[in-house]
């Protein structure tokens, strides 16, 4: 499957054709059309799956894994989190029961569905409606704090042990965590592997531009030095964010990333499901270094910060970003 295969025909997905008589199967994979709209890096959507009836094997992909911008591999299992996260809301939403199994080797994450469960969601029930309609927000937010209950929501969604989310308001710790980012774009935009990688993702269409954008960006963000542009832009975007919320873990393995990205993911939905949106700045945790000066500014429990965002409301609706079909992404 190639870059012209990305579509945004995949949000439209009508629940009603969910093939309630067909075997088990065939109703995971009508599942994982959900899976595949989580957000993911560069909206590389490194993740493939392997079904056997109900059991759903979610691996990593390294030919789609980021390897300038995400060395450590963080990136690519919280990206598999979040897809994982939107398959469980989808198993709940069509009356599944599930077990998830983590690993820290080949195959990170297995869910077994079981049939006709009537346990009721642990969720808020409109999480799901939120899965076709979120997108990420890149752009300015509204000047509009959280208000208490959606913190309230946000905090209570962290039923992940080991993950901890912490959201930060006052302008001294957003201007620390600003001056870090511009640090970071600074240097990342300094690799040529870094920009290069960008601009590929950026040239095949995946963050959502029109064909001569993309490769208008690709040439820009490839060839030209655009660091202290990057820097002053994401500065601004986080010091004038209502909020940044920050996912730390005490463990560094790939299961404590998968359920990172699965609180993450959470997390946008309930945003979504709010009027807002969140916006994960990935730069800072992409250098070793500049993680521990992120893990200084913060106070919660959790050592090793995870996955960055800025939470708010947007100035404009968003339009999707496409994905390639569930098809690419299924292998036996
Ligand atoms: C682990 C992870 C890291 C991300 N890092 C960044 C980032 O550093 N900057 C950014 O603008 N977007 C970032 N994103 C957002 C993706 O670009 C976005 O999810 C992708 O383009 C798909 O678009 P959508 O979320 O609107 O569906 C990240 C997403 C994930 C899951």
């Amino acid at each position: 499957m190639e870059e012209r295969d990305l579509t945004t025909d995949v949000w439209r997905i009508d629940a009603e054709e969910f093939p309630a008589d067909a075997p088990l199967a065939e109703r995971a994979r009508f599942l994982l059309r959900y899976a595949i709209l989580a957000p993911s890096s560069h909206n590389s959507q490194p993740w493939e799956f392997v079904v056997e009836d109900g059991r759903i094997e979610i691996h990593a992909v390294e030919e789609r894994w980021l390897e300038a911008a995400d060395p450590d591999n963080r990136e690519l299992y919280v990206s598999l989190g979040c897809a994982v996260e939107n398959l469980c809301i989808a198993a709940e939403q069509f009356g599944f029961d599930f077990e998830i199994a983590y690993h820290d080797d080949a195959v990170p994450v297995v869910v077994m569905l079981r049939p006709d469960s009537d346990t009721s969601s642990h969720r808020p029930p409109d999480l799901f409606a939120q899965i076709t309609d979120r997108s990420t927000n890149h752009q300015l937010f509204r000047d509009e704090s959280l208000g208490d209950s959606v913190r309230d929501e946000l905090r209570d969604c962290v039923l992940e042990d080991d993950v901890t989310l912490e959201l930060i308001d006052d302008s001294e710790r957003k201007g620390s965590i600003a001056a870090l980012q511009a640090e970071a774009d600074r240097l990342q935009m300094d690799h040529p592997d870094y920009r290069e990688e960008l601009g590929y993702w950026m040239g095949i269409g995946a963050l959502g531009d029109s064909w001569l954008k993309a490769r208008i960006g690709q040439a820009v963000v490839t060839h030209l030095d655009i660091g202290d542009r990057e820097a002053k832009k994401n500065s601004k975007l986080i010091q004038s964010t209502p909020v940044v919320g920050v996912l730390t873990t005490n463990s560094d393995d790939p299961s404590a990333r998968v359920k990172t990205g699965r609180v993450f993911e959470r997390a946008a939905l309930i945003m979504s499901s709010n009027g807002g949106a969140v916006h994960p700045m990935s730069q800072i945790l992409e250098r070793p270094e500049m993680r521990e000066d992120l893990a200084s500014v913060l106070d919660g429990d959790g050592e090793l910060p995870q996955q960055l965002f800025r939470l708010g409301y947007p100035q404009e609706e968003q339009g999707h970003t496409p994905r390639w079909p569930l098809e690419k992404f299924l292998v036996e």
